[in-house]
């Protein structure tokens, strides 16, 4: 089978190619490295032991796309590439639109015009009403995004969606992530944000190899048992695993089927702390800070829809995603940039 994968020098992007090299699908990636690195396509390379077709090129470049696109046969396309900072997509609104909603329109287009119908989409619980009862499930009420780039993700469900409604012999999965964490076991991949990160798992890691002072933890004093957020924490590799599922699941079934990927665990900002520095040994410097805007107290998956339809369900702990993150930045400790100091 040929799958053709966007964003694939992402966080995401490249876990999932070496899971789908693994299992002998042939891959074609694309990226434009607007957040990501050269080097960790040669990475992923070197980890799988055996090479894919890579182009350097921007999505919404609907003749590049077109060239690719007749150039091989795909079979299936897995959508990656976008904008993803909340923060920034505030800040930028028109960026993230253009770009995430022109990319995915770009893909459709390309497809239909090549006779693809298959492709499994990057979506994000970010896209469901913060008024949800716990656990979130698919019929979850979506909608009132706090952000742009929630609702970028939330617009491309329904671009999808309404590709499918037209073209009934379409397959598409939207896969919700919660929050992906962790690195792949060789150390040699993980997530390489630019700046200063955002998500707990990274700012964590680089506060403990010396790059950031200490944690601002946001708020402990919610109404949950310890008083700070609960998250639903998964490890990449199952992230990744989820699309290697969903993919034989839409070569089967035509239609939208949409999926949470999590673990239907939620864990607290401190029990995070304190999972990272039992698995690392490291010690966490942090300080209680106040809440940051938008964050929601609790948000955790119900998984039962993926492990009774997708047959996948997330296999690692928070504790190896610990373990793995600490191999990854430890073994990295400027991310993709600088040589391998342990060589
Ligand atoms: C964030 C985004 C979400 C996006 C997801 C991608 C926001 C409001 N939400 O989710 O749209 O889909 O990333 O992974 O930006 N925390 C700290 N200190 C930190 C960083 C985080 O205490 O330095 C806390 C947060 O308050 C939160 C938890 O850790 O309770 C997880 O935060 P984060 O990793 O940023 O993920 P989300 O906010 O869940």
């Amino acid at each position: 089978m040929n799958i053709f994968v966007t964003g694939g020098a992402g966080y995401i992007g490249t876990h999932t190619i070496l899971e789908l090299l693994a299992l002998d699908y042939n891959v074609v990636a694309v990226d434009d490295f607007s957040n990501s690195k050269p080097i960790a396509i040669e990475r992923v390379k070197e980890l799988a032991g055996r090479d894919f077709t890579f182009y350097e090129a921007n999505v919404c470049n609907i003749s590049k796309m077109d060239e690719i696109f007749s150039k091989h046969k795909f079979d299936c396309v897995i959508h990656f590439a976008g904008k993803k900072a909340p923060g920034e997509s505030v800040e930028k609104p028109l960026e993230y639109y253009k770009n995430n909603l022109d990319s995915t329109m770009a893909l459709c287009e390309v497809m239909k015009k090549n006779n693809v119908k298959k492709i499994v989409f990057s979506s994000s619980c970010t896209v469901y009403g913060a008024n949800n009862p716990m656990p979130l499930t698919e019929n979850s009420s979506v909608g009132e995004c706090i952000n742009p780039y929630g609702w970028t993700k939330f617009m491309c469900e329904q671009i999808l969606t309404d590709v499918v409604n037209a073209n009934k012999d379409w397959s598409v999965a939207l896969l919700r992530y919660f929050n992906p964490v962790g690195a792949h076991e060789s150390g040699r991949i993980g997530e390489d944000p630019q700046g200063i990160p955002i998500n707990l798992m990274p700012h964590i890691a680089q506060t403990v190899v010396g790059r950031i002072k200490y944690l601002h933890v946001f708020g402990d004093d919610y109404d949950t048992p310890d008083g700070t957020c609960i998250r639903d924490y998964i490890h990449v590799v199952d992230v990744a695993k989820g699309h290697v599922a969903a993919i034989k699941y839409i070569d089967k079934n035509a239609g939208v089927s949409t999926f949470n990927l999590g673990t239907g665990d939620g864990t607290s900002v401190l029990e995070f702390i304190s999972t990272f520095e039992t698995a690392t040994n490291k010690n966490v410097p942090y300080k209680i800070s106040p809440r940051r805007p938008g964050d929601a107290p609790i948000c955790y998956a119900s998984t039962n829809k993926a492990e009774n339809e997708l047959h996948w369900k997330a296999e690692k702990s928070l504790a190896n995603a610990c373990e793995d993150t600490w191999r990854w930045q430890s073994m990295n400790p400027n991310g993709y940039e600088r040589k391998n100091i342990y060589k």
